[in-house]
């Protein structure tokens, strides 16, 4: 099957074709384009969602139209057309919707509706030889959610953030030191450079028997410190500052997994979204896995933030099971 997708759901518009083979579903990413507005948000510290509608509606055709020339494909061999419909910036998720609307109708193509953190978990399908059920963590700049996989479509939430989200925390605090938004990758490498232990952060696995987050404490916690320094004239070491920030948000997030595995007995973890591209993390999940013995699968870094790759993988799933839209297929900003 050879699906198109779109994906405009925050401040990346992409496009993507996929052929996979129904007999053994082997996945072929024919094309992933991505075309980032990071540039124009910087500009203000964090994503404008006005802006970020306007740009997609400018970047949509072009993408679409780039990908299906680098497929060597027309719109009439394409078998269906997914679309992110939710969760996301509203504005932004309807340019999308209602381009791929158009494209399906005015061509006669069933359109899929596809849950974007459905679309983040099957990307980790496209490198490695897993299959549901499993556990997964989603961590991204707008969610952070434990997930019991059921099934291709089947998806229970068991564990959330109760307030920011993981990739959230990294970038405001990130931003407070300086470094433009969104600032997680460049955390990631100062983090490397610092000692851990320098500072002790509070976690952000909730205390309890439950498999929540709270990352807000955490951030303020992080940016008291820094603000501290500056008022008292002291020189922060922002290395260690990201170091013992991450290993912080790395033994939180691996506590919860800890106990979601405990509680469903999977052997198989998939971690995706854009904060699994963090090398500690990658790091220290793959120590975790070893240690309980757990099959680990995280996606590419090119398939771990927001692309429309992960969007036709499980558009294939979806249409497998009959879920195609009505013409009346809304955007839906929660997830
Ligand atoms: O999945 P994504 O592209 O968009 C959302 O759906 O939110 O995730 C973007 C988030 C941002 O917060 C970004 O700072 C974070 O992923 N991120 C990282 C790294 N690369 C991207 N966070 C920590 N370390 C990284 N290497
Ligand atoms: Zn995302």
């Amino acid at each position: 099957m050879l699906i198109l997708a779109i994906e405009s759901s925050c401040d990346e518009t992409a496009a993507a074709v996929a052929l996979i083979n129904d007999d053994t579903q082997d996945i072929e990413i024919k094309a992933s384009i991505i075309a980032s507005q990071i540039d124009i948000h910087a500009l203000y510290g964090g994503v404008v969602p006005e802006i970020a509608s306007r740009a997609h509606a400018e970047a949509l055709s072009k993408i679409t139209y780039e990908a299906l020339e680098k497929s060597n494909i027309t719109l009439k061999d394409v078998d269906a057309i997914a679309v992110s419909y939710a969760p996301g910036l509203i504005g932004a998720l309807l340019t999308g919707v209602n381009f791929a609307k158009g494209l399906a109708f005015a061509n006669k193509k069933p359109l899929i509706p596809v849950n974007h953190i459905k679309g983040h978990i099957a990307a980790s399908y496209i490198n490695n030889q897993i299959k549901p059920p499993f556990l997964a963590l989603a961590a991204s700049g707008g969610h952070t959610s434990i997930i019991n996989v059921k099934n291709y479509t089947d998806y229970e939430t068991i564990g959330r953030t109760r307030d920011d989200a993981v990739g959230e925390c990294f970038d405001k605090i990130a931003r407070v030191m300086g470094i433009p938004y969104p600032g997680g990758a460049v955390m990631d490498k100062l983090a490397s450079e610092g000692n851990s232990k320098a500072i002790k952060f509070p976690s952000a696995a909730v205390t309890g028997d439950n498999l929540d987050y709270s990352f807000s404490g955490l951030k303020t916690a992080a940016i008291n410190y820094l603000h501290n320094a500056e008022q008292k004239g002291e020189m922060i070491n922002r290395e260690d500052v990201a170091a013992s920030l991450t290993k912080t948000i790395v033994d939180s997030v691996i506590t919860k997994l800890d106990h979601a595995i405990e509680e469903t007995g999977y052997t198989t973890l998939v971690v995706a979204g854009g904060v699994a591209a963090n090398s500690h993390l990658r790091e220290g999940l793959k120590k975790f896995a070893e240690r309980k013995k757990l099959t680990l699968a995280i996606p590419a870094l090119k398939y771990c933030g927001d692309n429309a790759a992960m969007i036709a993988v499980q558009g294939y799933y979806e249409y497998k099971i009959g879920n195609i839209a009505e013409t009346n297929l809304n955007a839906v900003a929660r997830p």
